[in-house]
Parts: structure tokens; sequence; C-alpha cells
């Protein structure tokens, strides 16, 4: 049994230079392991909390040593003794002595990195790769119903995940003037994990060369490394991606097809979505999914994220029934990764498909129990890095283990990305045919 001898936190930096939680761990019989958190800023109402100082003397108040010294005193003694192979008991734990639903008082970034360091050391403890480990975590939990999706399915067994890849950056992440916050590719025709990679890198090679020869700046990158061009309208990037895509020598829709983030809730006031790239001005929750509609017949739009505020579940339902057959319609900020929010939009139909932050609910099980239910529904996980990311690369062990499907962790350029991109290459190389690769498929359905 691996018991937690040690438990330690520090202070580091993430991609944007801002404060965040490394928690280290160390079973007895294993050496020590450790786990950093991500950090959004694009964040939904109902994530975690992450607690930051607040002191305006250092760092601006941006600091986390209040909740390094949560993990240090504690969330150490809660911990220290316990069996590190229980993750549910740990994280049942952890969630007790918070005490909040939203990890409020310890810190969603203390108790998350300290959920993550545990499922380490115990890999460690236990020698085993981490993906094993989580794959082990992931088949304990029940599956309330068999997968409908065509084999091998979701969920039931290792996949590598195809990567839904930032191209454009604009929203919160870039100093652009695009209101959406991704225009993304996704390479649904490639055969292979390393092929979707190949692909995703010649289209971003391409477009910056088309973006280039337009005049626009085709170096500046937003913090997802994706560029960040002043274009006039959000819709523009659409068809230089396309562009993009065909200068590649690839077929746009067959061979590599285009995302959306739309992050509405950061450009929604007073009941009206107000664009500043002129698409239309203030436009209604039904002008903007006519907008949607338009688009996904003349761009292959194969995916789209946060089209509506994160409180509209109506106006999401009445998206999804029009839009949902065509393409996946993936709620982040609306279910910010909690099982609860979850089981409320599977009720109204309100999406199809969850992002899944293990960062916006705040442990390893939790994030586990919200993919185990979005499969279980016939919905699909597509596991997320954040905007503020690190050198860990725990999304990409997690997606693999559960069999997600999918991935989503900026662009393909910046190491804090290719962390994860790098670990899915190893991961291919040394899981071989035990992780099977879905690629596009994923996005059809097989269910009547
Ligand atoms: P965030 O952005 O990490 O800033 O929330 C990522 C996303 O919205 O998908
Ligand atoms: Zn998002």
């Amino acid at each position: 049994m691996p018991i937690i001898e040690r438990i330690h936190a520090r202070e580091v930096f993430d991609s944007r230079g801002w404060p965040t939680v490394e928690v280290e761990a160390v079973c007895r019989g294993g050496r020590p392991a450790r786990a950093i958190v991500p950090s959004g800023k694009s964040t939904g109402r109902a994530e975690a909390v992450e607690l930051r100082d607040g002191d305006s003397d250092r760092l601006d108040g941006s600091g986390v040593r209040r909740a390094v010294e949560n993990v240090r005193g504690e969330i150490a003694a809660a911990l220290i003794g316990n069996d590190a192979g229980d993750q549910q008991a740990i994280d049942r734990r952890l969630c007790d002595l918070d005490g909040t639903p939203n990890k409020a008082r310890l810190g969603g970034n203390a108790v998350l990195g300290a959920s993550l360091a545990c499922a380490y050391a115990a890999a460690e403890a236990l020698s085993v790769e981490p993906v094993e480990h989580f794959r082990r975590l992931w088949e304990r939990l029940p599956a309330r119903s068999p997968s409908s999706f065509e084999s091998p399915s979701l969920g039931g067994g290792p996949l590598l995940p195809l990567p839904m890849v930032n191209m454009i950056s604009g929203g919160l992440h870039a100093g652009g003037n695009l209101d959406f916050q991704d225009f993304l590719v996704l390479p649904v025709g490639a055969e292979s994990y390393r092929q979707a990679l190949d692909w995703t890198v010649l289209v971003y090679r391409r477009l910056g060369r088309v973006l280039d020869s337009r005049g626009y700046e085709g170096r500046l990158v937003g913090d997802e490394g994706g560029y960040g061009p002043k274009l006039a309208r959000n819709e523009e990037a659409l068809g230089l991606l396309v562009e993009a895509i065909g200068a590649a020598g690839l077929r746009p829709g067959e061979d590599v097809a285009l995302g959306i983030d739309v992050a509405a809730t950061h450009f929604h006031r007073d009941g009206r979505y107000h664009l500043a790239a002129t698409d239309g001005d203030a436009l209604t929750a039904d002008s903007m999914i006519d907008l949607l509609e338009r688009w996904v017949d003349e761009y292959p739009i194969r995916s789209i994220e946060d089209p509506l505020v994160e409180d509209d579940w109506e106006g999401w339902t009445r998206l999804t029934t029009r839009l949902g057959g065509r393409a996946q319609i993936i709620g982040d900020d609306l279910f910010a990764t909690n099982p609860e929010r979850l089981r409320r939009g599977i009720e109204l139909a309100a999406a199809n498909a969850v992002l899944v932050k293990p960062n916006q609910i705040g442990t390893l099980s939790e994030t586990f129990e919200t993919m185990r239910l979005a499969i279980d529904a016939g919905w699909r996980p597509i596991v997320s890095a954040r905007s503020g990311e690190t050198e860990d690369a725990t999304i990409a062990d997690l997606a693999v283990a559960a069999g997600a499907g999918q991935i989503k962790i900026g662009s393909i350029v910046r190491s804090e990305r290719l962390a994860k991109y790098n670990q899915l290459l190893r991961l291919e190389e040394r899981l071989g045919d035990t992780a099977a690769w879905i690629g596009g498929r994923v996005l059809h359905r097989t269910r009547d």
C-alpha cells in the first residue's frame, strides 16, 4: 500500500509569469513526485476558487503563498499516513477538509496540486507509469451504461486523443481585435496521432505565411501560441484557416476540419453579445445562433465551444437542437467540469460535449466523475489545458488513460503546450496497439 510520508508545496511560475502551486508528495518506498497547477484567464463563474494572496505588496497580489501554506500545513497533516492508492478516499478527504462547495477555503489550486501529486506519488511507489495508474483509477469507476460510440468506444480502453489545435487567438488571450477566443483545426482525416501532429504543424506554418502575405502580423502569438492578427471580422479567420489547410496540401473538411471557441460570456453584457470585430454589433442569442449556423453552412466547422453565455441554459438547448447534429457543441464555462452542472446540461440537452479541465473542479476523482458521466450519456469529453500552463503534462496521460478521444492544448508552439503534445508522442510509441487511434471518428455518432 503506498502510504503518504511527506507532502511539500512551493510557489513556481506559469507560462504567463503568474505564480502557481507546485506540490511534491512522497510515499513509503517511492521517490518524490510532483504536479503543477495551471491557471485560466477566461474563467467560468462556477469554477473552483483559485486562491491568490491579494496583498498588493508582492507581485500585485498575484502570489499563491497562502495556497502553498495550506498544502504544507492542513492538507499535509490530513493526508500523511493515508493510502495514496485510494484516490477516491484522498479526494473525499480533501473536499471534506475544505468544506466549501467550490474549494474556496483552501483554494482549488492547493487542493488540485495535492490530489494530483498523491496520484503521481502512488504511481512511483507502485512502480507503474502514471498513465497506467490513471488507467486503473479510471477503471474502478462503475460505467453506468454501455457507451453509445463505435468501437473502440470512448472510455472503454486507452485512446490517443484527436487534438483540437488553436491557430488564431482572440478574446482575452490575444492583443488583436477578435472577439472569439480560439479558431482551431481538427486533423480529422489523420491516420495516427503522429500524422495529426505533422499536419497541424504544417498548417500552422502555412498560416503564418498566408498572414504575412496579406500584410497581417504572422509572428505575434497569443497566450496559447495561436497567431494574434488584427483582422477586420471574426469570420475572416475562418477563411484564412481554409486557405492555410489548402496551402498545406490538405483537404479542408475531409483531412482537417475547423473548430471555434466563442468564449461568449466575455463579451456578453445586458442580454446582448457585443462584437467589436464587426460581424454584427450587439447580437441576441438567436442572432448569434443564426450567425453560427451560417458559418457551419459555409465552413467545415465540426466543433463549437461556449457559443452562448454561461447561464443561458434555454439558449444552449435551442442552439444544440439546431446545430448539434452537425457540430459538437462543447460546454466549458457552462459546466466548469462540475458533475452537478453537467447533469443539468444532460437533462436539458444543452450541449453534446464537455470541456474537462481538472483545475475547474479541483480533484482528480471529480474530474473522472465528470468524464464518466459525459460518456455514459453519449456525450464527448475533451480534456483541456488552461491558457496559463506549465511543463506539467498530466492532461496528456489523463486523456489517454480515460479514453477521452479528444484533447485541447492550445497551439503547436511554446513549450508549455509541447510538453503535452510530446508526452502524447511518447505514449503513442510506448503503448503501441494498446492505445487505439479513432481520430475523426470520435465526431461521428452511432447512437440512434
Ligand atoms: P482559459 O481558456 O484557460 O483562459 O479559461 C481556455 C478555454 O477557454 O478553453
Ligand atoms: Zn473555452
